[in-house]
């Protein structure tokens, strides 16, 4: 049974997660959009890709779930328009609305995949480019959260759709240009540090349903290896899937 959730997660999620401006940096490039164009973080979270978009463009939207995240990111953003509620249905937003529609972390969270691209087909303008940034398998396989905390593996390969089966949804429900790559994000050198604070503070939602000694057990295990004088570097990339409304 997953016992996380994203209200308690929240009181410490801005310690340990941040906005990574590469993502926005590839958006901005490759979908053809200007200041005044409407764009939807689908599952925004506490704001940190918002708050990034918000610096160049006019018409910034988020929607998500948790009040806690919520009203983290309604402190941090200045102009930004939030909707507490379920991103399956997207009922606030009226048809044809936006150029580009992201969401970075959330779509192994939507259950009902099929109804979700409709929404976001629906809400979408002609033209307009979905993101969906998200952990590939291999990813997942190859991660160092896996490496230290191997009871995850199973856990998130489960709850992860594969970059395949999420693009064979989305041409059923009629996106076009369908592309899969990843952006480099960079190297984190002090990852091994960070872990041990994320796993602390189950930073991440795959920590929720960890025992204690599991916790206990991979955050020895990276403490040895720091002491040991071993490097723990994260190479930082970010899978997506990006899709056009035909
Ligand atoms: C890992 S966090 C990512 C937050 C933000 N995108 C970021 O990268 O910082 C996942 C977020 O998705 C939200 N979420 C999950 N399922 C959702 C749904 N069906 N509708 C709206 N929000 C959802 C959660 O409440 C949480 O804030």
């Amino acid at each position: 049974m997953i016992t996380y959730n994203y209200d308690d997660i929240s009181k410490v999620y801005d310690d340990v997660r941040y906005g990574e401006v590469e993502l926005i940096n590839k958006m901005i490039q490759d979908s053809d959009i200007d200041t005044d164009s409407y764009i939807l973080e689908i599952g925004c979270g506490t704001g940190n890709y918002l708050k990034i978009f918000e610096q160049s463009f006019n018409n910034i939207y988020g929607i998500d779930q948790s009040r806690g995240m919520l009203s983290k990111a309604k402190k941090k953003c200045n102009h930004a328009i939030f909707t507490l509620g379920d991103a399956t249905i997207l009922e606030a937003y009226n048809d044809c609305t936006f150029d580009l529609i992201y969401m970075v972390d959330v779509i192994h969270h939507i259950k009902e995949v099929d109804k979700f691209f409709k929404s976001i087909n629906r809400v979408l303008k002609k033209g307009g480019f979905l993101y969906i940034f998200t952990d590939s398998h291999d990813h997942i396989k190859n991660r160092l959260t896996t490496k230290y905390f191997p009871q995850t593996l199973e856990y998130e390969l489960g709850r992860y759709q594969s970059l395949n089966e999420l693009t064979c949804k989305l041409k059923q429900n009629n996106f076009t240009d369908i592309e899969t790559n990843e952006v480099m994000i960079g190297y984190d050198h002090k990852y091994g540090f960070k872990l041990i604070e994320l796993a602390k503070k189950r930073g991440y939602s795959m920590f929720g349903f960890l025992t204690d000694e599991d916790i206990e057990s991979g955050v020895n295990r990276i403490k040895d290896e720091l002491e040991n004088g071993v490097e723990i570097v994260y190479k930082m990339k970010a899978p997506y899937i990006k899709a056009c409304k035909a």
